[in-house]
């Protein structure tokens, strides 16, 4: 077994680091982001494949990956793990379709509920003790759910049925249906950028770049969030005008 990931702010990586580590305390977890990846891949048999849920969607540089990559999948038994803030509908269900295509297997769905990432929007932040709760909780469900799974051999299927594909499509999909079907050219930097370059080294795309002493982004955002997140001067903002917290898991764990 192999866990392959994207995560923005490190909800994913822990949830399906936990998952895999639970399964199979010999199986290790490789980024989409590594060179290494896709040999990975083609060497196991059982992927668990996890992202941060987008608009009750998997983001557009999972799908990419898959995409091209259309040819590893055939055979391989795959369980899709998402992470989301609230509501994810089908989240899963969106990256079984794609994989099943490519003649994988789907064994199950699993919809893991973290803090939210989106720095620049105010609507689901919670206090830091309720996302501290969170991911409590989140921890619990893993031990339950690997449990289940080692003892009945039974998979949870969430996110992936018919009516878990209505509910993300009409929960969520339709509506913002323009944000997931392709990169993000929305990043903005402002003024107080001082140069550093974090950002630069954090993006998955290479889709930021120093440029006289100041950050600029091009049209290629994943919106993972990584460097809206780790900006020491608050100078980032993709979707929203104005930074209200800086989400890291790491501030979450106890
Ligand atoms: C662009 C964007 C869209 C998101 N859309 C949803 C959503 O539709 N439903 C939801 O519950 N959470 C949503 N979230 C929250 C993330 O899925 C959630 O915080 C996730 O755990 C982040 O994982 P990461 O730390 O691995 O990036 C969204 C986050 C981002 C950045």
């Amino acid at each position: 077994m192999i866990g392959v990931y994207l995560s923005g702010t490190g909800n994913t990586k822990h949830c399906i680091e936990k998952f895999v580590s639970l399964i199979d305390p010999t199986a290790s977890i490789i980024s989409v982001e590594d060179k290494d990846v896709v040999s990975k891949i083609r060497e196991n048999d059982e992927i668990v494949i996890a992202y941060p849920t987008q608009f009750s969607n998997m983001p557009y540089m999972v799908r990419d990956f898959i995409n091209k990559n259309g040819n590893i999948w055939a055979g391989k038994k795959v369980l899709c793990m998402t992470t989301m803030a609230l509501f994810s509908g089908d989240g899963t269900g969106c990256c079984a379709r794609v994989l099943k295509k490519h003649g994988a297997k789907i064994i199950g769905g699993m919809q893991i509920i973290m803090p939210d990432s989106i720095g620049d929007n105010k609507l689901l932040k919670k206090p830091i003790e309720t996302s501290k709760q969170m991911v409590k909780n989140a921890d619990i469900r893993i031990e339950e759910i690997a449990k289940q799974i080692k003892e009945t051999k039974i998979y949870p299927q969430e996110g992936l049925s018919f009516w878990a594909h209505l509910a993300g499509l009409f929960g969520q999909r339709l509506w913002f249906y323009n944000k997931t079907t392709g990169y993000c050219d929305k990043v903005k930097i402002s003024d107080a950028c001082i140069g550093c370059g974090l950002c630069v080294r954090s993006c998955p795309m290479n889709n930021l770049a120093i440029n006289d002493g100041k950050a600029t982004a091009s049209d290629k955002c994943a919106m993972c969030y990584r460097c809206l997140n780790i900006c020491p001067k608050q100078a980032i903002t993709i979707l929203g005008k104005q930074v209200y917290e800086q989400c890291r898991y790491e501030k979450y764990k106890d």
